[in-house]
């Protein structure tokens, strides 16, 4: 069993807070164990907790398309959430579950070590950028501890602002180019260059 794995059937049944309660499953999250691009999303839904897999709903399906646009298929990369169970009635997750969940996820992070982690809506970014706004930062990409952090509009977003589809479909369009330059810097560990993807 995998380091991942381990921690998948930690998170199966823990009891840190109180949405362990209502759960039918919990969602670890799932993916390829040496993946370059992690997808932070916000917590499961109602499709994700029959199921215990991350982004299997609607959202889910554009997340694939948007995925398919960059020829990534989602095996491929690896995809978590913030929340590991799903908030009673999909409201918004409380402090205190954020903080029961956060080295659920810490850990994760560290397992998998990714090039660029996509935080999709404001409580993903809220985790590394807590004052920023989404409307200002989506597709601007920071780095942050050694990682690059590129936030986007929450794929849910564009189901119900169709306005939105276009501007997660450009976002998601620079990834690409994103991995080219910290595929060439972490070969040449070229700090200064690094600081050129810092767009804000
Ligand atoms: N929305 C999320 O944020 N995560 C999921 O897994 C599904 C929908």
């Amino acid at each position: 069993m995998s380091e991942l794995e381990k921690l998948a059937a930690e998170v199966s049944s823990c009891t840190r807070c109180l949405l362990h309660k209502a759960r039918t499953k919990a969602v670890p999250g799932e993916g390829a164990e040496d993946a370059e691009i992690m997808f932070i999303g916000e917590a499961p839904g109602f499709h994700e907790d029959q199921q215990g897999r991350p982004f299997v709903g609607a959202a889910g399906q554009f997340l694939d398309e948007l995925l398919a646009r960059i020829g990534y298929a989602r095996e491929s990369v690896y995809i978590a959430n913030v929340i590991k169970c799903r908030p009673p009635g999909n409201r918004d997750p409380l402090p205190e579950e954020m903080e029961a969940c956060k080295s659920f996820l810490d850990r994760q992070i560290v397992l998998i070590q990714p090039k660029i982690i996509v935080t999709l809506g404001r409580f993903s970014m809220a985790r590394v950028f807590p004052n920023a706004r989404i409307s200002v930062i989506h597709g601007q990409a920071h780095k942050v501890d050694g990682i690059i952090y590129y936030p986007m509009y929450h794929p849910a977003a564009a189901l119900h602002q169709p306005s939105l589809r276009r501007v997660l479909e450009e976002d998601v369009e620079r990834i690409p180019d994103l991995l080219k330059g910290v595929v060439q810097l972490s070969e040449t560990h070229a700090e200064p260059e690094a600081q050129q993807l810092t767009l804000f």
